[in-house]
C-alpha cells in the first residue's frame, strides 16, 4: 500500500508544452493506487486529448464546465471529492488568474471551491517564470497555503536555458507523497478495535441483542487507518460501510468475538474495545423456532466470557482501552472496569443521556488513565472524539518509547 492508496487526486493540465509530460504524471499516479480525476484548461486541450487522459486514468475527463456529466454540479462535486489537487503544468496564466481568485472555467472554479490542499507545479519559458509578476502571483498563493513545486532548470522547449521546466514525475510524487505521510503517526501499529453489538440467538430467528450501531468503534477504525495504522476491525451487528484501508471481520455472538479478537491480539500494539458485548446467552439455542405456550417462558442464560478481562490477564506489549457504558454512578463503575480488567484505559459513557451512547453521532465521554489521568471531554461527533482517543493512544506509545 503506498500514501497514495485509494486517495482522489485532481490533477489539473493547462496549456503549457508539458502537458504531455502530465500524461505520465497520471500514469504514475495511477499505478500507485490513486483515483485521479483529470480537469484540463482549453489551452491544454490544444495540446493533448481529453480522450488521452481518459484511457490513462480510467475516469472520466472534464473541461467544459457547462458539458452534461455523471457529476451534479461538477466544480462543487471534484472540489468536494479531491484529496489532494495537483496543477501540473501551472503555466503563468493560471497562476495569475487563481491568486487574483478568478474562476471562469471548470480548472479555476474547481480551485475555488476546493479545500484540500493545492499543489502548483509551475513550468513555463524562464523569462516569464522569473518576471516579478509570477513571483507575486507565486507568493500570493503560497500565502493561501498552496505548495509549489519548483521547476527545474535546463534546457527549455523555447530554445532557451534556465529555470522553467517541468521537474521529473518522481520528484513531484515523492513531494506530494511526503506531504501524504505527514500525520501518518500510526504507521507500522498494528491496531485492533472492536465494534457494534453482539447477538445471542434464542432460536433460529430471535435473539438477545443491543443498541449499538458501531458508529463510535467504526469511527475510531476510521481515524487510526487514516493516521497510517494497520487496523483490524472486528465487527458484531452494524449497517455501517468498511471504512477505507481497514481489515473487516464480522461476527455475531461474544464467542465468536471472542475468537476473532484473540486470533489478532498477540502481535497488537493497541486493542481498543467499544463493542457492547453481552454478558449472558441462553444456555440452550433451540433448533426450532419456540412455539407460543400458555403462561411464562424462562429463559436460563449462561455467561459469556469477558473477553476484555481475558486480554487484560494476557497483555505484554499491548494497550488496552475499554469502554463503560453506564446509567448510573458512571465515574466509579468505569474505574472499577479498569482496574478489575487490567487496562490502560476506560473510556466512561454516560448513556442516560439522550445525545449520547448508543445509536448517537455525538457522544460525551470521559477517559480515564490507569496511570491516574482523568479528561472529560464536552458532546462531541463520534469522529471528533475518536480524533481526542487517538491522541491519548499516541502519546501512551510515546511514553513507553514505542513510537
Ligand atoms: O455503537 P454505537 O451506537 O456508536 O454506541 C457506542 C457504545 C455506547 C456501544 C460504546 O461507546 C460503548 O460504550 N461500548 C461499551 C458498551 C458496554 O456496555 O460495555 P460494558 O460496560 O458491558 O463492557 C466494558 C468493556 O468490556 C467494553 O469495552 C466491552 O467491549 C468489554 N466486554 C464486555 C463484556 C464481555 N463479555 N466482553 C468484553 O470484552
Amino acid at each position: 500500500m503506498t500514501s497514495l492508496s485509494k486517495k482522489n487526486i485532481v490533477l489539473g493540465v493547462t496549456g503549457g508544452i508539458a502537458a504531455y509530460k502530465a500524461v505520465e504524471l497520471a500514469s504514475k499516479l495511477k499505478k500507485m493506487g490513486a483515483a485521479v480525476h483529470v480537469i484540463m484548461t482549453k489551452g491544454a486541450t490544444s495540446f493533448v486529448t481529453e480522450r488521452l487522459f481518459q484511457e490513462i486514468t480510467g475516469q472520466a475527463v472534464v473541461s467544459d464546465m457547462w458539458a452534461k456529466t455523471e457529476f451534479h454540479v461538477e466544480h462543487i462535486a471534484l472540489a468536494k471529492l479531491a484529496d489532494l489537487m495537483i496543477i501540473a503544468p501551472a503555466t503563468a496564466n493560471i497562476l495569475a488568474k487563481v491568486s487574483a481568485g478568478i474562476a471562469d472555467d471548470m480548472l479555476t472554479t474547481t480551485i475555488l471551491a476546493t479545500k484540500a490542499p493545492i499543489f502548483y507545479v509551475p513550468a513555463m519559458n524562464t523569462n516569464m517564470y522569473e518576471n516579478p509578476v509570477t513571483q507575486n502571483n507565486l507568493d500570493q498563493l503560497r500565502k493561501y497555503g498552496a505548495h509549489i513545486i519548483e521547476p527545474d532548470s535546463g534546457y527549455l522547449a523555447c530554445g532557451v536555458e534556465g529555470k522553467g521546466r517541468f521537474p521529473t514525475t518522481d520528484r513531484i510524487i515523492a513531494e506530494i507523497s511526503s506531504f501524504l505521510k505527514k500525520g501518518q503517526t500510526l504507521t507500522g501499529r498494528k491496531i485492533l478495535v472492536t465494534a457494534g453489538g453482539t447477538r445471542e440467538a434464542l432460536d433460529p430467528v430471535r435473539f438477545l441483542g443491543n443498541r449499538s450501531t458501531g458508529r463510535m468503534g467504526y469511527a475510531i477504525a476510521a481515524e487510526a487507518a487514516r493516521r497510517g495504522a494497520d487496523v483490524y476491525l472486528v465487527s458484531g451487528i452494524s449497517e455501517l460501510p468498511c471504512p477505507d484501508n481497514v481489515r473487516r471481520v464480522f461476527v455475531e455472538s461474544a464467542l465468536q468475538m471472542r475468537e476473532a479478537v484473540l486470533r489478532e491480539f498477540d502481535d497488537a500494539d493497541v486493542v481498543i474495545k467499544a463493542a457492547a458485548v453481552a454478558d449472558y446467552r441462553p444456555k440452550m439455542v433451540a433448533q426450532q423456532k419456540i412455539k407460543k405456550q400458555e403462561g411464562e417462558l424462562c429463559l436460563t442464560l449462561v455467561r459469556n466470557p469477558d473477553i476484555l478481562k481475558e486480554l487484560g490477564e494476557r497483555k505484554k506489549q499491548q494497550i488496552l482501552m475499554g469502554f463503560a457504558a453506564e446509567t448510573e454512578n458512571v465515574e466509579n463503575y468505569a474505574q472499577d472496569k479498569m482496574h478489575r480488567k487490567n487496562l490502560d484505559f476506560i473510556v466512561a459513557n454516560d448513556v442516560s443521556a439522550k445525545d449520547a451512547g448508543f445509536g448517537t453521532d455525538s457522544n460525551r465521554i470521559i477517559l480515564f488513565e490507569r496511570t491516574g489521568g482523568r479528561t472529560k471531554y464536552p458532546l462531541m461527533e463520534k469522529e471528533a472524539l475518536a480524533k481526542c482517543i487517538l491522541d491519548k493512544i499516541e502519546m501512551a506509545l510515546e511514553k513507553r518509547g514505542n513510537v
